[in-house]
């Protein structure tokens, strides 16, 4: 076949066309709607938002809520897998503990982190440390709970960067790693990763003057949105070049327990002297599927939990007490449920991506994380991510993520979270094919 045969078979075809075009017009109305919305409600307000959140990316799925609600208004049946908020139980002992915790009164105050709650919980944080990672962690000075990881990430970022600071963050990413830096006020320097390094960050490629100004950088692992994974050779050469340029390393390791096929997540606290530039960040959200309870931890390098802690303290006043006893029942007992929500996954996944594939749209099967990320197939390669997730949701009632909603780097995919249950997904699959199929 000659290049031009190729790259006219590679093209939409006219009825494609059609349905992209129809597509491409509602999202565009529906921008152009909602930024006229915004006109008329700056108009009307009496105090301008501060540039620093004028300077957040729109926020993408606020739109596919908007048309979310629009298709259910429709009386479409919508199948949500886009936002990764698990859709399995706490742990019942768990949930047992806060009930019993939240009679007691003397839960009912403002916590004090000297409290024996909040005490307690950091013991059970280095205590599940050590078991799962053989990492010993001074509890008072190396560990602290957040009101979830999320807090944390972005308060760290307030914690550190002045105007003049830049904050290195993997693009695509989970959002709140470079929004947490515009919000602070610092400078975001996106750091491309792609499909053919991993998805990792290529540390050698980065600018030497980047690099003098560069006081943090954020590492996920594994990766929300890609899913993919890290060994710990790539955090000891992260470590090292971390150090060797005097940069903070933060790891958001959300996912730690949400792995497959005997692949076991490193933490980067196990490479040697990581706590000297490093902190990690942890959430209750994920393994224990508690993401409503507001539950996260971060562990590291005493400096640097020290502000974060300090800074903290201007803003919140701590978990509630009775969650953090909670907290402290899922982290010191049996872990089974974990082990049980791992395997709910795995089955999941291994529906969801050999569904995909035999309907003929080819998506690697990840090794961590409740990801799906998929790139657009070739023959809707005329759309974008968002034009593509907006052509799912019209015409399959499939609510998926698109990539840029990472960062523009995610340009090309889409994201599905496997949130829902088996039969959900195997009709999700199902629906998707007729869309496929409307392109021959
Ligand atoms: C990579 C990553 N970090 C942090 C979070 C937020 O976790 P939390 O519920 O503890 O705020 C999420 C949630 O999806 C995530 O994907």
């Amino acid at each position: 076949m000659t290049d031009r045969a190729k790259s006219q078979k590679s093209r939409p075809s006219a009825k494609h066309n059609v349905a992209a075009n129809r597509t491409i017009l509602r999202v565009q109305q529906h921008l152009h709607k909602r930024q006229q919305l915004e006109v008329q409600r700056n108009q009307r307000r009496l105090f301008q938002e501060a540039n620093r959140l004028k300077r957040l990316p729109q926020y993408l799925f606020t739109i596919l809520d908007d048309l979310k609600a629009q298709a259910k208004a429709r009386g479409i049946d919508v199948i949500d897998l886009g936002m990764g908020n698990p859709d399995l139980p706490s742990p019942v002992p768990v949930v047992e503990e806060l009930c019993r915790q939240a009679k007691k009164l003397e839960n009912h105050g403002y916590s004090r982190p000297d409290g024996q709650a909040e005490r307690q919980l950091r013991e059970a944080i280095a205590q599940w440390y050590h078991r799962k990672f053989h990492v010993q962690l001074d509890p008072k000075a190396e560990v602290l709970p957040l009101i979830g990881s999320k807090e944390g990430i972005s308060h760290l970022s307030l914690a550190f960067l002045n105007h003049d600071d830049i904050a290195l963050v993997p693009n695509p990413s989970y959002p709140v790693h470079f929004n947490g830096v515009i919000m602070a006020g610092g400078i975001l320097y996106s750091i491309p990763i792609n499909a053919e390094h991993g998805w990792l960050p290529n540390l050698k490629g980065i600018n030497r003057e980047v690099l003098k100004m560069a006081k943090m950088m954020f590492i996920s692992y594994p990766h929300n949105p890609t899913s993919a994974i890290a060994d710990i050779k790539f955090f000891e050469d992260v470590v090292e070049w971390a150090k060797s340029h005097r940069i903070m390393l933060v790891h958001d390791f959300a996912y730690s327990d949400i792995v497959f096929d005997g692949y076991n997540a490193p933490s980067v606290m196990q490479v040697n002297g990581a706590r000297d530039i490093g902190v990690e960040f942890h959430t209750l959200s994920k393994s224990y599927n508690m993401a409503g309870w507001r539950l996260g931890f971060a562990v590291g390098n005493q400096d640097v939990l020290a502000s974060l802690s300090k800074t903290k303290s201007y803003i919140d006043f701590g978990l509630f007490r009775a969650v953090q006893w909670a907290a402290i029942k899922a982290l010191t007992g049996p872990q089974d449920h974990v082990t049980q929500t791992v395997e709910i996954y795995r089955k999941r996944r291994d529906m969801f991506v050999e569904g995909l594939n035999k309907i003929g749209w080819h998506v690697p099967l990840p090794k961590a994380t409740f990801y799906i990320w998929a790139k657009i197939p070739l023959k809707f390669s005329a759309l974008t991510a968002l034009e593509f997730a907006t052509l799912l949701m019209q015409e399959a009632g499939v609510v998926c993520s698109p990539g840029t909603g990472f960062g523009e780097y995610g340009e090309g995919y889409v994201r599905f979270a496997l949130v829902a249950p088996e039969p959900r997904l195997k009709e999700a699959v199902t629906r998707i094919r007729k869309v496929l199929q409307m392109v021959s």
